[in-house]
């Protein structure tokens, strides 16, 4: 049987079909730099988050609340004055609120093709970058389990939909002031706000959304209106990193904003 009988270096780049190079890359750039940024950031945000999420406090500071907790769907949540506080779920449950909601973005976003990219090359080096061979032994790319659950991604798709427009009502509601009447603008409305609209940027940029939106399709001509929403949605698609790392940032900006103004670190200014 030759072909078990193949050394592992016979594999990838040392196949047989391939040209004989020595040198492990011809790459002369400082190409582990973008893998190595990737791996700081990515961990910079688990260890925020996580700590933030687990703390199950200071998360509302009316009348804003922090997009880690929204909807806030467990018993224990703070009475949020009309806010995304939809207690469904019964005081069996006594672990923070935050917990019962972050599976459906962090699903969205661990399934989502660019973090994909970006943790398999900071993290797993599957490959570590272009031109530069994995360390790995074998490869079976997303064809297998584990990896192969990766295509739940556009189920996770839906969810983040639905607590984006949670999202959106939060930070109307922001617009109120802290007894619940309308015409308030804290910088907080600010923060709110541009979360949101970064949040619906990056979940629209969404591949599967651009699928959903304008794939299936023979003839575009037939389909104008689905044609232009895809055209949209494709422009956003190409800037699908930038607005994963923009929204990454700007949910733990506004989580912290709420932070500090509900731990009485900070007052929130009052633009009218
Ligand atoms: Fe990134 Fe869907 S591909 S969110």
């Amino acid at each position: 049987a030759p072909a078990a009988a193949a050394a592992p270096a016979a594999r990838g780049v040392h196949h047989a079909s391939r040209a004989a190079i020595a040198a492990r890359h011809l790459r002369r750039d400082r190409w582990w730099l973008t893998p190595a940024a990737t791996a700081a950031g990515l961990l910079a945000f688990v260890a925020y988050s996580t700590w933030r999420a687990f703390a199950g406090d200071h998360y509302y500071a009316a009348p804003y609340v922090s997009p880690f907790y929204s909807p806030c769907l467990a018993a224990n949540c703070v009475d949020m004055n009309g806010g995304a506080d939809w207690q469904l779920v019964g005081s069996w449950w006594r672990l923070s609120p935050a917990l019962l909601i972050l599976i459906f973005p962090l699903g969205f976003r661990l399934t989502c093709y660019y973090y994909r990219k970006a943790y398999y090359r900071g993290f797993w080096a599957s490959p570590p970058a272009c031109a530069v061979p994995e360390p790995h032994a074998r490869y079976s790319g997303e064809t297998r389990f584990p990896l192969i659950l990766q295509n739940v991604h556009r189920y996770f798709f839906y969810f983040a939909v639905l607590v984006a427009g949670v999202l959106t009502f939060d930070a109307v509601l922001a617009f109120r002031d802290e007894r619940g009447a309308w015409g308030h603008m804290g910088l907080g409305t600010l923060v709110l706000l541009a979360n949101i609209v970064l949040i619906w940027a990056y979940t629209l940029s969404c591949h599967s959304c651009r699928h959903i939106v304008g794939g299936r399709l023979r003839t575009f001509s037939k389909h104008p209106v689905r044609y232009r929403m895809w055209g949209w949605v494709s422009a956003l698609n190409a800037r699908h990193m930038l607005l994963a790392w923009a929204s990454l940032v700007s949910v733990a900006v506004a989580d912290l904003y709420v932070y500090l103004v509900s731990s009485g670190a900070f007052a929130d200014p009052r633009l009218f």
